[in-house]
Formats: C-alpha cells, structure tokens, sequence
C-alpha cells in the first residue's frame, strides 16, 4: 500500500505510492517478563487461546498501514516466533530476530533488517497486545508535517514525585507529564541514526531521537494499549479482547 503520512519529500524521492514496502514494524518481543512469574518469556504467555505475541502480531499483520514486520524474539525462542507468524499467516513477517539484552538493543538489531529504502519504521511493544489501525494511522499521520517521531500517550493522574529511597526530593509539575505508549513511529533514518548511536538503557526509542535534539511529537494514546507487566494486567486485557 501507499503511505499516506510521511515527510512528502521522502514521499517524492522515494515513490513510494509505486510497490509498497515503506512503513517497516519493529515489533519489540524480546523480553523475559520476569514479573509475570510465568515459565517462559512474556511474549510467550497465553492470552486466550495463543500467545501474547500473537495478538498484536496479527493486528498488525491486518493494519493496511503495515508494508513489513520484523519480530525480536527472546533467546532461544526464534523458531516458535517463526512458527507463530506461519501459523497466523502473517507475511508481512520478513524477518525473526534474536534479541538483545535490552529492549534499545533488540531494536536496534532488528532495525539492521529494515530495508534503506523504509520510509517509516514504526516500533511496538509486543506486550501492549491491543495495537489497533487507527492508533497506527495516529502516529505516522505527524511524520508527513515534519516530525521525527511520534508517540502515544496519556495524562497521568496522579501526582508523580521523584524519590530517593522514601524520601520526596520533588514533585513534579503533572501539567507537563504524559505517559508514553507504543508503537511509536519515526521517519526511518531518523531512528536508525538514534539507535545505533543511542544510550542501550534507554527506555524506549523516542527517547533516543530526543537525545539528538529530534523532534517528536506528541498524540493521544490509548488506555487499551495498557502494557502486560502483571498477571492482573494479563487478566485485565483478556477481558478487551
Ligand atoms: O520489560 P518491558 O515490558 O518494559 O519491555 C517492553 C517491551 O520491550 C516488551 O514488549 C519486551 O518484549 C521488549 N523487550 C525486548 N528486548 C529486551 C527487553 C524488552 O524486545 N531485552
């Protein structure tokens, strides 16, 4: 498919309306999820009747947005990934991924699978499973103003305070703190720059385009793209399907 939403000079360069193959998927499935408590990697608990992964696999395997997907899987467990997306028929899968030990490495591992000639690399977290089309038009929509990055997000309601052990230090100002999702989308090279250069702490990747002096930008993020960290979170998100 064409893209409608990214930066219309890369739109002209590139042609991008001609074969398709222009708006990448980093999907970051790497981690252990160590406070699920399960007996095996996060992306690999059941949710109903498949695994996590399969979720958001499949929406965005069905996202008219998505040209392409490269899956980072957790150690060890590339060939279930691969028999998943076989099993989902998921061909926009070109590519499985071991990943790395931090979410910014396994994404920049993937992202070396991401064609030059990618337009819009957009990353997603494997355990946010309910990704939906039009959160994915939402983010790359901003790329085709000038934007370097896009992310999902949501006001916070309570009152966040910087601690050091329990002691208060500050209170931060809630007006200016938003909660970030994903996927978050980014002008392809933009990211791959930030990446390669980037802290591999970090925490997601917008944060890395922020680092080089990027500009991201800002839209409204879903509660339903709540992050499965806990049984209770698992739980609750069966309950949206
Ligand atoms: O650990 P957390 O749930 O915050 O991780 C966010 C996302 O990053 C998850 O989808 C997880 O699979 C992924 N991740 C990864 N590689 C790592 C650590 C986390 O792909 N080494």
């Amino acid at each position: 498919m064409s893209l409608r939403g990214v930066r219309p000079s890369q739109a002209r360069s590139l042609d991008i309306s001609a074969q398709g193959g222009n708006v990448w998927v980093v999907l970051a499935a790497a981690g252990s999820g160590e406070r699920l408590g399960a007996d095996r990697p996060k992306a690999f608990v059941r949710l109903g009747a498949l695994p996590l992964l399969a979720e958001s696999l499949r929406r965005l395997e069905e996202s008219e947005w998505v040209d392409a997907i490269v899956v980072a899987a957790p150690p060890d467990w590339e060939e279930p990934a691969i028999l998943l997306a076989e099993e989902l028929g998921a061909g926009k899968v070109s590519a499985v991924v071991r990943g790395g030990a931090t979410r910014a490495e396994s994404v920049r591992i993937a992202l070396d699978e991401v064609p030059e000639d990618a337009v819009a690399a957009l990353v997603h977290d494997a355990a946010r499973p309910l990704v939906t089309d039009e959160i994915v038009g939402r983010v790359l929509g901003p790329l085709s103003e000038g934007w370097d990055g896009v992310v999902p997000a949501l006001p916070i309601a309570d009152t966040v305070k910087r601690v050091r052990g329990d002691e208060v230090v500050e209170t931060l100002a809630r007006g200016e703190l938003v909660a970030a999702q994903t996927p978050q989308a980014f002008v392809a090279d933009v990211l791959r720059a930030a990446v390669s250069e980037g802290d591999s702490s970090a925490a997601d990747c917008a944060s890395m385009v922020e680092a080089r002096g990027g500009r991201v930008k800002i839209v409204p993020g879903d509660p339903r793209l709540l992050k499965v960290t806990t049984p209770e979170d698992l739980e609750l998100v069966s309950t949206w399907l």
